[in-house]
């Protein structure tokens, strides 16, 4: 509703079969012009469940029966993308270079990992996407089935690696510049020993907001604070509050398009690179926060 939609209908444990049942009632009992105003927007935990009801809500829609369709399962496509997008901008803003020369290591396989690591690998960096967790008792296997299916179903080279301990983990830091924090919320990843080992200066960003953080001595504000020599970190608020604004511009976009486009990770992350230019401006992004107005009420 912040967004501006009049009505919103959920709909829960939606399967591929059903996607499709859901998606042509909606559509068909508009005209072309009414389905313009129509949104769907398919989240759940899932990302592979989510890209197969993806896929079958847009089979099922031809023109001019396109409505828009936005994609952000448990929202880890809109926090990958101002992850990525946060990161390249601090890089530049630092002098520190370009984001798509650096080594990069993403711990945690969730579907942010996952997504920040098809985005990386698509700029061209070279990507490790880690299992930091010690309770994986599969855990090489793991990341080399990872590691294909990245390649086979996004056609991404990442190396995957299994890292359960300080030391293994070190040694991956070691090997990056830009690390990235992504495992399960409330478990510390990098301790403040691991962090006095580390000799090259690194970027981490952490996207943990529950305490512990993943990253010993970070502060959800930070924005390049420099909390050890040489290791310059961003917090989970600093990117989650990109991700906010992503999220509702998406939304809104999404609502007055009409086009039938399709709001996946590779449009937020466009996205949130334009909003951390000043390219769409603070008051059009506060629009999203006023709910239409009376002649829009058939939206
Ligand atoms: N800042 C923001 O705006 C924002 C927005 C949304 C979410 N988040 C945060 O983003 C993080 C990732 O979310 P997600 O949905 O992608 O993934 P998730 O399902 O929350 O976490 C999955 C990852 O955590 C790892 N893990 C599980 N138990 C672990 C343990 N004991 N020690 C170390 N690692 C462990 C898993 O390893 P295996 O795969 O090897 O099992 C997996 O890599 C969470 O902390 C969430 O709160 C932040």
């Amino acid at each position: 509703y912040d967004a501006g939609f009049s009505v919103v209908v959920p709909y829960e444990n939606v399967t591929p079969e059903e996607a499709k049942r859901i998606v042509q009632d909606a559509i068909f009992s508009r005209d072309p012009k009414g389905i313009k105003h129509t949104t769907f927007f398919i989240g759940g935990k899932d990302m592979e469940k989510a890209e197969a009801v993806l896929k079958i809500a847009r089979d099922s829609m031809f023109p001019p029966f396109e409505a828009s369709t936005i994609i952000d399962p448990a929202g880890a496509y809109t926090t990958a993308a101002a992850m990525i997008a946060k990161v390249e901008e601090a890089l530049t803003r630092s002098k520190l270079g370009n984001l798509k020369d650096k080594r990069c290591a993403i711990f945690g396989t969730g579907a942010i990992g996952r997504v920040a690591a098809i985005l990386l690998a698509r700029l061209g960096c070279d990507v490790k996407i880690v299992s930091p967790n010690p309770d994986r008792a599969d855990g090489e296997e793991y990341v080399t089935k990872l590691s294909s299916v990245l390649q086979s179903k996004y056609g991404v080279t990442v190396e995957g690696v299994f890292a359960p301990t300080p030391a293994k983990k070190v040694e991956v830091i070691e090997k990056s510049d830009v690390i990235f924090c992504v495992s399960v919320a409330g478990v510390r990843i990098i301790s403040k020993e691991m962090l006095n080992e580390i000799k090259l200066a690194k970027v981490i960003a952490d996207v943990n907001a529950v305490p512990p953080l993943g990253v010993e001595g970070i502060k959800l504000e930070d924005d390049m604070r420099e909390i050890a020599p040489g290791i310059f970190c961003i917090g989970a608020l600093t990117i989650g509050r990109l991700k906010y604004k992503l999220e509702r511009e998406i939304l809104k976009e999404a609502r007055r398009n009409g086009k039938g486009t399709i709001y996946n990770y590779n449009y937020a992350f466009q996205l949130a690179r334009k909003i951390l230019k000043g390219e769409i401006s603070p008051t059009k992004l506060a629009v999203t926060l006023s709910y239409p107005s009376k002649e829009k009420k058939g939206s």
